[in-house]
C-alpha cells in the first residue's frame, strides 16, 4: 500500500474526493492531512473522515519560508508518505522543499497549464475571452505550476460566466480527475 499525504488551504473539496477514492483495490491509502491554517475547513473535514490531521500556521514564521518549511516537513515525514498531493495548498513551497518530495508530489491547478499559471485564473482566462477553461493535474518541480503534465479536463466556457460560475463547473471536474490521476499515479510507483 502506497501512503498518501495531503496539504490543504482551505475547504478541502479536492482533499475529500482524494480521500473516499482511496478504498478497496486501490493502491494508496490516506495517512495524514495537513494545513498551513489551523483554521481551514478541510482538516474537520479529514478528522471527521478518519484520518489524522496537523497544521503549521505560516504566518508566526513570517518570511523565513525554509523555517515554515522545515516544520511541515517534520509532521509530514513521521507519516512517511510515498506520495504528497497538494489539494488548494495555496503557499508557494521553496526550491529545498519541492527537491524533498521530488518525483512523488503531485497538485492540482484550475487552469488548463501551461496557461494561466498563478492566482486568478478564471478571471484571467474570461477577460482574455477563451472559450474553454479547465484543470491540470500535475508532478510539482521547482517552478510554479509547471511539471510533467499527468491529465487535464476541458470545460466550456458559456455566455455570462463568472469567475464563480466558472470555477464551480470546473471544480466538479477536479473532483474526477485528481482521484483518477492519483490512482494511476499510486499504480506507476
Ligand atoms: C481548487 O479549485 C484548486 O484547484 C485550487 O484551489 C481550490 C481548492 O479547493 N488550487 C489552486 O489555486 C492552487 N494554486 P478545495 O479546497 O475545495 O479543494
Amino acid at each position: 500500500m502506497k501512503r498518501v499525504a495531503i496539504l490543504v488551504s482551505g475547504g478541502g473539496s479536492n482533499m475529500v474526493r482524494l480521500v473516499e477514492s482511496m478504498t478497496g483495490d486501490h493502491p494508496a491509502r490516506p495517512v495524514l492531512v495537513g494545513s498551513n491554517d489551523p483554521q481551514a475547513g478541510g482538516l474537520v473535514k479529514a478528522t471527521e473522515m478518519g484520518v489524522p490531521t496537523f497544521a503549521v500556521d505560516h504566518r508566526p514564521f513570517g518570511k523565513d519560508r525554509a523555517a515554515f518549511e522545515a516544520e511541515l516537513i517534520r509532521h509530514l515525514d513521521a507519516a512517511q508518505p510515498d506520495i504528497l498531493c497538494l489539494a488548494g495548498f495555496m503557499r508557494i513551497l521553496t526550491p529545498g522543499f519541492i527537491r524533498h518530495y521530488e518525483g512523488r508530489m503531485l497538485n492540482i491547478h484550475p487552469s488548463l497549464l501551461p496557461k494561466y499559471k498563478g492566482l486568478h485564473t478564471h478571471a484571467r482566462a474570461l477577460e482574455a475571452g477563451e472559450t474553454e477553461a479547465g484543470c491540470t493535474v500535475h508532478e510539482v518541480t521547482a517552478e510554479l505550476d509547471d511539471g510533467p503534465i499527468l491529465g487535464q479536463a476541458r470545460v466550456a466556457i458559456e455566455p455570462g460566466d463568472t469567475p464563480e460560475t466558472l470555477a464551480a463547473r470546473v471544480l466538479v471536474q477536479e473532483h474526477q480527475l485528481y482521484p483518477a490521476m492519483l490512482r494511476r499515479f499510486a499504480e506507476s510507483l
